[in-house]
């Protein structure tokens, strides 16, 4: 079980994230929504354990992650917003590197990883630098390294960042196949049809702080919306988005 009591992150006197609280349990998956600087990836920073909490605690099976780091780390699988891949790396040296820093067994890590490969599409890719990959395909070689150790909660950033529509798709139904598994997943996205499809529950962030958590199907029984873009929309007290767009246009014709 995951626990999110209270989290907050201060940078200097700027809240990124304000008294943020789930329980999240085994075989459910966590959809996070918000509008760019909500606190997103903040908020997913300090679930991982690699980003400090100015208050506020992550509990894991009960424990506060601070007192046991390495075990933590060691089932926690964490796809970041922005990859920092060694770009000299093939996509299977890299692998190999974080399976073997996952201290997993050299055999079996290489099967696993020409499996991913080969599910993910990037076979042919394998002698190529992850500097000559695309970003589509970058995003799949981090979710086969968050996978790799077969972690017990899987953390994910905007996971279909650059992934194509099948690959969405596979994602899609791969969170679901997780949590099938009893897994836990928590992920942030832009994609609200994948946050409807893909989640046990929701949780909306606006200007740092949590304003909706509920499974989809309640917060659209209760604020009586079909959609969760209309909650959406309502939660985060969306703008025009037509007025926006068409300033834009109109900026760009001066
Ligand atoms: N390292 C940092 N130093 C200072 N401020 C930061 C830092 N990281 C994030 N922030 C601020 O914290 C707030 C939340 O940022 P965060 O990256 O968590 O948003 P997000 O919801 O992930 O946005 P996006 O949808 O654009 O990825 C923003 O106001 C941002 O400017
Ligand atoms: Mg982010």
């Amino acid at each position: 079980m995951l626990e999110a009591r209270g989290l907050t992150k201060y940078y200097s006197a700027i809240a990124a994230v304000r008294d943020v609280s789930f329980t999240l349990r085994p075989g459910t998956v966590l959809g996070l929504l918000g509008p760019n600087g909500s606190g997103k990836s903040t908020t997913v920073s300090m679930l991982t354990g690699l980003l400090e909490p100015s208050g506020g605690r992550v509990l894991f099976d009960g424990r506060d992650i601070r007192d046991f780091p390495l075990e933590f780390k060691a089932r926690v699988g964490y796809v970041p917003e922005e990859a920092h891949l060694y770009t000299y790396l093939t996509g299977p040296e890299y692998l190999s590197l974080v399976g073997g820093l996952r201290g997993l067994e050299p055999a079996r890590l290489a099967r696993k990883i020409q499996e991913f490969l080969e599910i993910f599409g990037l076979a042919d890719a394998r002698h190529e630098q992850l500097s000559a990959y695309s970003k589509g395909m970058r995003q799949k070689v981090l979710i086969a390294a968050a996978l790799l150790h077969d972690p017990d909660l899987i953390v994910m950033d905007e996971p279909c960042s650059g992934l194509d529509v099948l690959s969405t798709l596979v994602l899609r139904s791969l969170v679901q196949a997780l949590a099938a598994r009893g897994k836990m997943i928590v992920y942030s996205s832009h994609v609200l049809e994948m946050v409807e499809q893909a989640s046990t529950e929701v949780l909306i962030l606006h200007e740092s702080r949590v304003v909706a958590h509920d499974s989809v199907s309640r917060l659209r029984e209760v604020l009586q919306l079909s959609s969760l873009e209309q909650v959406f929309r309502k939660v985060v007290a969306a703008s025009d988005v037509d007025g926006v767009a068409n300033g834009l246009v109109k900026v760009m014709e001066q």
